[in-house]
This record gives C-alpha cells, sequence and structure tokens, in this order.
C-alpha cells in the first residue's frame, strides 16, 4: 500500500522569519495521516533542516545540478543538499522547462545525480494547455518519462517519486478534476509496467495543480493518485495542514 505524501513546494518564497513560523507550526502539529515534505529555496535548507530535526516533515530542495562539483559557478550540486540534510529534491519542475531550458535530457543527468547522492527524486511531468486541447496530454507525458523508463533499473526507480502536473492548473486555481487527474496517473502507473508490476504498484505519483485543502481529499480518494506537490497553499500553514488532514 503506498503511503500518501503531501509536499510543500514553496517556489521562490521564503525568509528566515516565514521559515521559522511556517515549520514550527507544521512540527507542532505532529500530523501522522501521511508523510510530509517541504520544498525551501536553497538559502533555507539549513535552517529548515535545524527546524525539522527529529520530525518526521522531509526536507527537500526544489533543483539540483547536472554535475557532481566543480566549475560551475551559481550551481548546487546533488551532494550539498545531502549533506545538509535534504532527503528529496525536485526534478524537471515545468517552472525550470520553460524559464530555464530544463530536457528530458538534464532531468535524467539531475536524476542520476540525486540518486547517487541517496536522495530522493521527485520528477515532475506535465502537459500544457496547448498540447491538451490537442488531445496530446499521453503523449508527452510518455515522452517526459521516456529516458528515465530506458536508462534507469527498477532497483533505481525505488528512488524515485513522480508529479503529474498539469500546466494548466498550476498556479491557476483551474485544477484537474479528479477523474482527469485519475485517467493520467492510471496512464502513467500503466507506463511503469515496463520495468515490472512491483515498480508500477510501488512508485507514488503525486498530484500538482491548484490542490487545496477543499478539494485535496477528493482527489486523494483517487486509486492512483498517492498524495500532491503544492506551490501556494504551501505557504499558508492551515491551508497546508488542512490538505494533510484531508
Ligand atoms: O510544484 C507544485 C506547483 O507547481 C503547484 O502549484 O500553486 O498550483 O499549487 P499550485
Amino acid at each position: 500500500m503506498r503511503r500518501l505524501l503531501v509536499a510543500g513546494n514553496w517556489k521562490m518564497n521564503a525568509s528566515v522569519a516565514m521559515t521559522q513560523s511556517l515549520l514550527s507550526e507544521l512540527r507542532a502539529a505532529q500530523i501522522d495521516q501521511c508523510d510530509v515534505a517541504v520544498f525551501p529555496p536553497f538559502p533555507y535548507l539549513t535552517q529548515a533542516a535545524q527546524l525539522l530535526s527529529g520530525s518526521a516533515v522531509a526536507l527537500g530542495a526544489q533543483n539540483c545540478a547536472t554535475e557532481e562539483s566543480g566549475a560551475f559557478t551559481g550551481e548546487v550540486a546533488a551532494p550539498m543538499l545531502a549533506d545538509v540534510g535534504c532527503a528529496m529534491a525536485l526534478v524537471g519542475h515545468s517552472e525550470r522547462r520553460t524559464f530555464y531550458g530544463e530536457t528530458d535530457e538534464t532531468v535524467l543527468a539531475k536524476t542520476r545525480q540525486l540518486l547517487a547522492s541517496k536522495v530522493t527524486a521527485v520528477v515532475c511531468i506535465g502537459e500544457t494547455l496547448a498540447e491538451r486541447q490537442a488531445g496530446q496530454e499521453e503523449v508527452v507525458v510518455a515522452q517526459q518519462l521516456k529516458l528515465l523508463l530506458e536508462q534507469l533499473n527498477a532497483q533505481q526507480w525505488q528512488h524515485i517519486i513522480l508529479a503529474y502536473e498539469p500546466v494548466w492548473a498550476i498556479g491557476t486555481g483551474e485544477t484537474a478534476t479528479p477523474e482527469q487527474a485519475q485517467a493520467m496517473h492510471a496512464f502513467i502507473r500503466a507506463q511503469l509496467q515496463i520495468l515490472g508490476a512491483d515498480v508500477a504498484q510501488a512508485t507514488r505519483i503525486l498530484y500538482g495543480g491548484s490542490v487545496k485543502a477543499a478539494n485535496a481529499a477528493e482527489l486523494f480518494s483517487q486509486p492512483d493518485i498517492d498524495g500532491g506537490l503544492v506551490g501556494g497553499a504551501s505557504l499558508d500553514a492551515a491551508e497546508f495542514l488542512g490538505i494533510c488532514r484531508a
């Protein structure tokens, strides 16, 4: 049975005071209905690790470099994320694909880096509105998975979580209906069968795109939705805890 995971992607939103306040509330809530993870911006990872030390809330980063170390000014390598206490890291978020040229090839390279550092890779996939309107959502998502399925083995996939985030639902308030989300999650899970039934059944597939406390229960009740990757609502302790308690 896959345990639900509610993950908060803070994106480029944080301060020392906000990190202190939000994580103190999350820690005090002692959520046990699901797994919980938070993904602050890089500068706040050490503070977050200290605040979460000894709690069940996992720490994640929002990105990593394609290389282990070296002359890559401004980049943050996977070993550094592990070093400061990250258990997970996002890879291939649509905002990185759109604004920073992330490709299926760099997603694979970053995933390899994370796995080598024993950091779970949370790989983001999803179609744009134009692709959905063209009926291409399954083609797009299958393509985004292709290299990962070809190049990584079943053992490596034990340390990968997928996040299906229809781009048209991110930050728009236009949440995918539970039926739309379930259909895509079932399709994604079917693609994982090529690595064996164990991988297909064990891999957690999160839904992301305007998840709120009001819609979380219906989304998470779907058989192939294993939790949420939450953006805006993760910045508000009450809303985020409402999603965790859904
Ligand atoms: O990574 C999660 C994010 O893309 C979803 O954002 O604000 O629609 O919950 P939001």
